[in-house]
């Protein structure tokens, strides 16, 4: 079925507290959506996704954030409700490097009152299927070393970490998230078994 230019493109889905939550991508109209976003954010979070603590985006970071074009820059988020002008509850983004567009760094932040109930992980999720159709193999993603639940999370997904000095990189393999072998561990089968059920709501 073709899908008609003006149809929403996305999904509904419902959170372990029951908010219902829209994931879609980056448009270039919620740049005060996530001006708010940062500010729902508790400074730890905010140091942990900027490594500063930003509060205020400036014009061209916001310009830089939403006016995307999904290929060499890929960005969803996921709102409130099923209305896609509600607040951001989260925000994920892939930006290929500039010495191998093979490989692409994650930005990744989920506010604090809706984090670990899965909103991150379906965000990944989205950008990883995405990045396997336009030929990113590879998921680089910056964190501070104080950052344990980030850290834990890229591991269990098979990520090799490595120190880099003022902060750790994690390289994470697009194929290994979407098709893990036998001998993988339960996060990696959770997350394909996740990425299963996106790829069908996104069909
Ligand atoms: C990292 C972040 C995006 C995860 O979002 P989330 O919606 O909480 O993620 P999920 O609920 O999908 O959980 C992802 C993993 O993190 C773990 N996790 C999430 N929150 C956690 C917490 N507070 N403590 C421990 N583990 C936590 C989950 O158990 C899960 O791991 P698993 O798949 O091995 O079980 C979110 O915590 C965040 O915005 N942090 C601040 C910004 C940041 O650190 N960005 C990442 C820099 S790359």
């Amino acid at each position: 079925m073709r899908r008609d230019q003006h149809e929403p493109v996305g999904f509904v889905d419902r959170l372990a507290d029951g908010l219902r939550v829209l994931y879609r991508p980056i448009q270039p109209d919620d740049k005060q959506r996530i001006i708010d976003g940062i500010a729902r954010l508790s400074p730890r979070s905010r140091y942990l996704r900027f490594f500063s603590p930003l509060s205020r985006p400036s014009h061209d970071m916001l310009k830089v954030w939403t006016e995307v074009d999904q290929h060499r820059h890929l960005a969803w988020c996921a709102v409130e409700g099923d209305d896609p002008a509600q607040p951001g509850v989260g925000i994920a983004r892939l930006v290929r490097q500039d010495h191998d567009a093979t490989a692409a760094e994650l930005a990744i932040a989920v506010v604090d009152d809706h984090q670990h109930q899965g909103v991150g992980s379906t965000l990944l999720t989205i950008l990883a299927l995405k990045a396997d159709r336009v030929g990113i193999r590879t998921i680089v993603a910056y964190m501070l070393a104080q950052n344990e639940a980030a850290l834990r999370w890229f591991r269990h997904l098979g990520a090799g970490v490595t120190f880099k000095g003022d902060c750790y990189e994690g390289r994470v393999s697009v194929s290994d998230l979407l098709q893990p072998s036998a001998s993988a561990g339960p996060a990696m089968q959770r997350f394909a078994n996740l990425a299963h059920l996106v790829r069908a709501r996104l069909a």
